[in-house]
């Protein structure tokens, strides 16, 4: 099967860098868009081609979702002989349970609902939530960025650093970073208050005079980051703090809110498109990830040193 990568319009950054890499060509789709909103993808030919379609479904979350699916379903239909949805960042994976009755499993309905399209397999990067490979029907290869920013980082770090997670669920994810970077980690506790702000209550572990380094998998509007930067810095840290995450969303307030904090370093992937918003951001590209990644599976090998370590 020949190799073909597809990119949705939220991927187009990342396909053009990651094909060449593996000596093909990439396949832009057309997207017609309708007065009423509604999108009409078309892709090139396909057929018989293993196909990996690279959009990930960041903001605006539902466009390119359903940008993603119909570019699916179109690449089935064109007689694709394998596909692979490359959703770099996977909206709806905090959706991961019902957080109270009445609500939906969101991650499982679009994991669901790719593989209704067409995908015979997902590759995403640090998704919220580990659960997504026991959600969905398709193979999941969950690859990280954790090494490449953790990379990133060390160029500059105090080695009197602490990592510190911002809510118990980064804990697993700031043990990786400690392991690179050969730091102690502390944990902040925290309530999620609404969907734009969040109360830390509590930090588990010294931060007295240490520089911290705030990890998480995605900063979205910055409050759980900002919360815990203040809550580091009440309880005595070096305020020149360092900020990674995979996915830099950067929505709502989240430009003021992280601008007024004393961080020395906001480091991202290029998950999704970097935006333009006058936040300094340092980008780290997961371009050669991908391209490893999609490179392995397409020779049917092993993806081992690229997953995140179970
Ligand atoms: C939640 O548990 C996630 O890991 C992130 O901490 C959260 O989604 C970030 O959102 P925000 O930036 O809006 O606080």
């Amino acid at each position: 099967m020949n190799l073909r990568i597809v990119n949705g319009t939220a991927g187009l950054h990342l396909a053009e860098a990651i094909a060449p890499l593996l000596g093909a060509e990439p396949s832009s789709c057309e997207v017609e868009r309708f007065p009423d909103g509604e999108l009409r993808p078309a892709v090139a030919d396909v057929r018989g081609d293993d196909v990996y379609v690279v959009q990930p479904t960041g903001p605006p979350v539902n466009d390119h979702l359903v940008e993603l699916l119909l570019l699916l379903d179109a690449c089935r239909r064109a007689g694709a002989g394998r596909i692979s949805a490359v959703v770099p960042y996977f909206g709806y994976a905090r959706q991961d349970r019902r957080s109270r009755p009445g609500e939906a499993v969101g991650a499982r309905v679009i994991a669901d609902a790719m593989a209704s399209a067409g995908a015979d397999r997902l590759l995403v990067v640090d998704p919220h939530t580990p659960a997504l490979e026991a959600m969905a029907q398709i193979p999941v290869e969950m690859v990280t960025a954790v090494p490449t920013l953790a990379s990133a980082l060390a160029t500059t770090l105090d080695p009197d650093t602490v990592v510190v997670a911002p809510d118990l669920g980064a804990v697993k994810l700031a043990e990786r970073y400690a392991t690179q970077l050969g730091l102690s980690v502390a944990v902040v506790r925290k309530s999620r208050i609404t969907g734009t702000t969040v109360h830390a209550e509590e930090i588990v572990g010294d931060v007295n005079g240490h520089p911290p380094a705030v990890v998480d998998d995605m900063i979205s509007t910055g409050g759980t980051i900002e919360a815990a930067i203040r809550l580091v810095l009440d309880q005595g840290a070096d305020p020149h703090a360092v900020v990674a995450a995979t996915h830099g969303l950067l929505v709502g307030d989240c430009v003021q809110r992280l601008s007024g904090l004393p961080i020395r370093r906001l480091l991202v992937t290029d998950s999704t498109a970097p935006a333009e918003n006058g936040l300094t951001t340092e980008v780290c590209s997961i371009v050669p990830l991908l391209a490893d990644a999609i490179g392995r599976l397409h020779h049917d090998e092993r993806l081992d040193d690229l997953l995140i370590p179970s």
